[in-house]
């Protein structure tokens, strides 16, 4: 299988399993504890349906809009991602390249491979900086200077990870830190020559933006994990946030921002995005999807911010009807990170211009042809509405549920 067969992005997480080591695949691809959250995420998009519209001129159709002050060419972003470098040899490069070229926002993790200053350089797109709050202010306040001077366009504060989720796939792979690999996780690594001679072949691994960081305790760093539990503050407080938006004094988004209070307060401090995240899943399981507290945090910012969607976005379709209930726009962090592993730069092209086929597709389909015309009135509740039939046709459809499984259940 090549990237040249994958035409969706569950084909690109099919080849990026394949192309993995699998403590790696599982490291990507997995959620915390039971994984409930993770799996809502996609599923909750089912809820709703997107309604068809015709004979309505879309000849000229545009699907640019503006987020975090940047006119982008689509509504898609690309979410923070740590350590891309194990996926792909090219790690954030590949990713900030294709997002530049599809004109749209690339966001650099803390936790990244390649450095601030680098990626500034990297490409004239537009970027974000994915920052913490961490125990040493200094080392906060530091981050946002060189973010300011390597010419990134926005910041944004991740609000969700105050401690590290519990990945159990990662405990069972071995993929902690010191890594306790199994027999079979080491099998994985050795059949996987294609990944490993790359990985061996080009330079060595390192967190880059806290290299040479005698702040971030660079020299005695074991694991991102201990990084996050021992670096980042969990005595932070609305205060804190605020102080970082005053020094940053440009677009601020807080992202994981999860009830319609919390938006009401990052809106209340000045923040100019909220974006709505339960980190991929990979934080508190038995939160709810993004998508459904979507609506109510939409409502109480009223207009006052953006609002970024992710978590669960894996066809044109989420994207459009995360729009349609009040998103500006969505990002995505797997929805990038199987092509990485599929195929580097050339896989993360293709599946962003699939994703991107894919809107416009459905925005003709639907009769829009602009996203700001998408709203509630172009989504509806999925499931039959039979009122006035007298149940006739819920029975008729009970006895048919051979065909129509979904729609009755
Ligand atoms: C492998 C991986 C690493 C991540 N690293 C970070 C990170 O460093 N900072 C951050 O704010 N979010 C991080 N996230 C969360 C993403 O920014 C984003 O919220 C999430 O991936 C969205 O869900 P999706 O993968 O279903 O699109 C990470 C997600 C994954 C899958």
């Amino acid at each position: 299988m090549s990237i040249e067969q994958c035409y969706n992005l569950d084909d690109f997480r099919k080849l990026a399993r394949r192309r993995l080591p699998s403590p790696l695949f599982h490291f990507m691809d997995g959620g915390a504890d039971d994984e409930t959250t993770l799996r809502g995420n996609t599923s909750a998009f089912d809820a709703c349906q997107l309604l068809p519209s015709t004979l309505a001129d879309i000849s000229d159709l545009d699907i640019s809009t503006t987020v975090l002050g940047h006119k982008i060419d689509w509504p898609v972003i690309m979410a923070p991602t740590g350590i891309n470098r194990l996926f792909h040899h090219e790690g954030e490069r590949a990713v900030a390249r294709a997002a530049a070229k599809s004109g749209t926002i690339y966001s650099l993790s803390t936790m990244s491979n390649v450095s601030i200053e680098e990626i500034g350089a990297l490409t004239t797109g537009p970027k974000c900086f994915q920052i913490y709050i961490h125990r040493d202010r200094g080392l906060t306040r530091e981050f946002v200077q060189r973010t300011k001077a390597a010419g990134f366009d926005s910041l944004c504060l991740t609000v969700d990870t105050l401690v590290a989720g519990n990945r159990e796939r990662d405990l069972k792979t071995g993929m902690i830190m010191p890594p306790k690999l199994t027999l079979k996780s080491l099998a994985s690594f050795a059949t996987h020559w294609r990944w490993a001679y790359n990985y061996l072949t080009s330079e060595k691994f390192e967190l880059a933006n806290l290299t040479n960081n005698q702040r971030a305790g660079a020299e005695k760093l074991i694991s991102v994990i201990d990084y996050v539990n021992s670096q980042f503050d969990p005595s932070i407080t609305w205060a804190d946030a605020e102080e970082l938006i005053a020094q940053w004094d440009g677009p601020f988004a807080v992202k994981g921002i999860m009830t319609a209070a919390d938006a009401k307060r990052a809106v209340d401090i000045g923040a100019t995005a909220i974006l709505v995240s339960n980190h991929g899943g990979r934080q508190l399981d038995g939160a709810p999807s993004a998508f459904e507290c979507l609506a109510d945090i939409a409502d109480a910012v009223g207009g006052k911010a953006d609002i970024i969607l992710d978590g669960g976005i894996r066809r044109g379709s989420h994207v459009l009807k995360a729009l349609a209930m009040g998103a500006d726009a969505c990002s995505i962090g797997r929805g990038y990170l199987y092509p990485l592993a599929a195929g580097g730069e050339a896989g993360v092209t293709r599946a962003l211009s699939q994703l991107r086929a894919e809107i416009e597709r459905d925005m003709i389909l639907m009769g829009c042809d602009r996203v700001a015309k998408l709203d509630r009135s172009k989504l509806r509740a999925s499931g039959l509405d039979v009122q006035g039939f007298g149940g006739q046709v819920t029975a008729q459809l009970q006895n048919n549920s051979a065909i129509l499984p979904r729609v009755v259940a």
